[in-house]
C-alpha cells in the first residue's frame, strides 16, 4: 500500500546516527512509490553517511547548511518548508527530538521544520538506554501533543551491542507508513468522475482542434479523490500522462466520446469533477481522406459541441459538481457568472498566463461557491488538488460541521 506516494514531495531529514547508512535505502523505496524526495542532513548525520551518497540516491543537491547564501539563494529553507508535503526524519536521534520538540532553528532541519506547514514524521533511532530515559520520554510526549508523528522504533539488536527499543523501523515499513499518511478516507464510500485533459476534434484522419490542456490538473484530482478513498473514475482526453493506479481510467478523443462515457457514468456518481478542457467546438464535417491544401484560403465550418458539465447538472438526480474556468482575464468574475449559468456547486477559477494554468506543474486558483470565495496560493497541482478535495468534503457537510481552510477568504 504506498501508492499514496504517487508525487509526494518528501524532504528527509538525516541525523547523526548509525541508523544514518539505511537512510540512502529508504530514499529509493520512497522513489520507488514514486515520490520526489530532497534531503536535509545535520552535521553529525554527515559523520555517518555522506551528502553524495544521498545526492546520488535521491537525484537532488542535498541541503545542510542554513547560513549557505548560495544554497539559500537557489531553495532556502522557507522554500524548502513551503515544497514538502511530508518532513520524514529518519533517523531521528534523541538530540534532535530534545532541540525540535524546544523549538529550536539553529540548524537547516530544524528550522524547516519550525517553517513549515506539512506535517513532520520522526522515526528515532537511538541506544534502548537513551531511549527509555525519562528526558527523552518527556520530549516524545511534547512532540506527539504537537501532533508529530512518530513511526517506531522498533526492538531488536542494536548497533552498540544493546538489545532493546531504539531500533529504527525497516524502510519498506517506513514507507508504508508514510504511504498511509496521505490516505485522509474522507471521501470514503463516494463515486468520484473526474474528466481531464483535451479533447481533439478531428478534421480528416490526420489533423484536429484542440488546446493546450495537459491533463495535470485533473489527474493530480483523481490522485487526490483516490487517497481521500473515493472510488475513481477518470475519463481522460488524449494527454503524454502516465496512467494512474488503482482506479478505472476511460480513455477518449472527442467531446462527443467524453460526453457520451460520463454519461454512462452518472447513475450512481456522488461528485463530478468537469476537469476537462472539452473543445467548444468541432468541424461540421470530418474528411475521411487528408484533406489537400488548393486555394490561398481555406474555411473550416465548425459547430457547438455539447456542454458536458451542464448536461450533467441538468439531470434529475445530479451529483455534486466542480467545474474550472481557465480564463485570461476578469477571471473570478467570469468564473461567478459560469458557475451560476451552468449551476454548478463549486467553481475553480483558474488564470491562464504568468506560470499557471494550462500545461504548467503550478496553479493558483480561487474557489467559488454560492456562499464562499477561498483562494488558494501559487503551489504545485498535487498540493492544489489535495486541498481542492478538503473543501469539496468541507463544502458536502452540513454548514455547523463546517471548519474554515488555511487559505485566505476573499
Ligand atoms: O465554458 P467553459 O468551457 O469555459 O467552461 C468550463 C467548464 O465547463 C469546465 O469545468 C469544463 O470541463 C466544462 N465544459 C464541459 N463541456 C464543454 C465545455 C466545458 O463540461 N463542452
Amino acid at each position: 500500500m504506498t501508492q499514496f506516494l504517487a508525487n509526494k514531495h518528501i524532504l528527509l531529514g538525516v541525523t547523526g546516527s548509525i541508523a544514518a547508512y539505511k537512510s540512502a535505502e529508504l530514499v529509493r523505496r520512497l522513489r520507488d512509490a514514486g515520490a520526489v524526495v530532497r534531503v536535509a542532513m545535520t552535521e553529525n548525520a554527515k559523520r555517518f553517511i555522506t551528502p553524495l551518497t544521498m545526492q546520488a540516491v535521491s537525484g537532488n543537491p542535498v541541503h545542510d547548511d542554513l547560513f549557505d547564501l548560495n544554497a539559500e539563494a537557489a531553495m532556502g529553507h522557507i522554500e524548502l518548508a513551503r515544497w514538502a508535503d511530508l518532513i520524514l526524519v529518519a533517523p531521528a536521534t534523541a538530540d534532535f527530538m530534545a532541540r525540535v520538540s524546544e523549538g529550536h532553528a539553529d540548524d537547516l532541519l530544524t528550522a524547516v521544520c519550525l517553517a513549515s506547514r506539512a506535517r513532520v514524521a520522526i522515526a528515532p533511532a537511538m541506544n534502548q538506554g537513551m531511549w527509555h530515559h525519562t528526558l527523552t520520554q518527556t520530549n516524545l510526549q511534547a512532540l506527539r501533543q504537537k501532533s508529530m508523528i512518530v513511526l517506531g522504533p522498533a526492538s531488536g539488536s542494536q548497533a552498540c551491542g544493546d538489545i532493546g527499543m531504539g531500533r529504527m523501523l525497516e524502510s519498506t515499513e517506513i514507507v508504508e507508513q508514510v504511504s498511509a499518511l496521505f490516505a485522509t478516507g474522507a471521501l470514503a464510500g463516494q463515486k468520484v468522475v473526474i474528466t481531464a485533459g483535451p479533447t481533439h476534434e478531428a478534421i480528416d484522419p490526420v489533423r484536429y482542434i484542440s488546446n493546450y490542456s495537459s491533463g495535470k490538473m485533473g489527474y493530480a484530482l483523481a490522485q487526490a479523490a483516490h487517497e481521500a478513498g473515493a472510488q475513481v473514475t477518470l475519463i481522460s482526453g488524449p494527454v503524454q500522462l502516465p496512467l494512474p493506479m488503482h482506479m478505472q481510467v476511460i480513455s477518449v478523443t472527442s467531446a462527443a466520446e467524453m460526453h457520451e462515457a460520463v454519461m454512462k457514468q452518472m447513475s450512481d456518481c456522488d461528485i463530478f469533477m468537469a476537469v476537462a478542457a472539452v473543445a467548444d467546438y468541432r468541424p461540421q464535417t470530418t474528411s475521411p481522406q487528408k484533406l489537400h491544401k488548393t486555394d490561398e484560403h481555406m474555411t473550416l465550418q465548425l459547430e457547438r459541441n455539447i456542454d458536458i458539465v451542464s448536461a450533467v447538472t441538468n439531470l434529475p438526480n445530479k451529483p455534486f459538481v466542480v467545474g474550472f474556468a481557465a480564463e485570461t482575464e476578469n477571471v473570478v468574475e467570469q468564473a461567478r457568472a459560469k458557475r451560476t449559468r451552468k449551476k454548478m456547486d463549486m467553481i475553480i477559477a483558474n488564470k491562464v498566463g504568468d506560470g499557471c494554468g494550462m500545461g504548467t506543474d503550478d496553479n493558483e486558483v480561487t474557489v467559488i461557491t454560492a456562499e464562499a470565495e477561498t483562494v488558494l496560493p501559487l503551489v504545485a497541482k498535487q498540493k492544489i488538488a489535495r486541498e481542492l478535495i478538503e473543501l469539496i468534503v468541507q463544502e458536502q457537510k452540513a454548514p455547523d460541521e463546517k471548519s474554515t481552510h488555511p487559505g485566505y477568504a476573499r
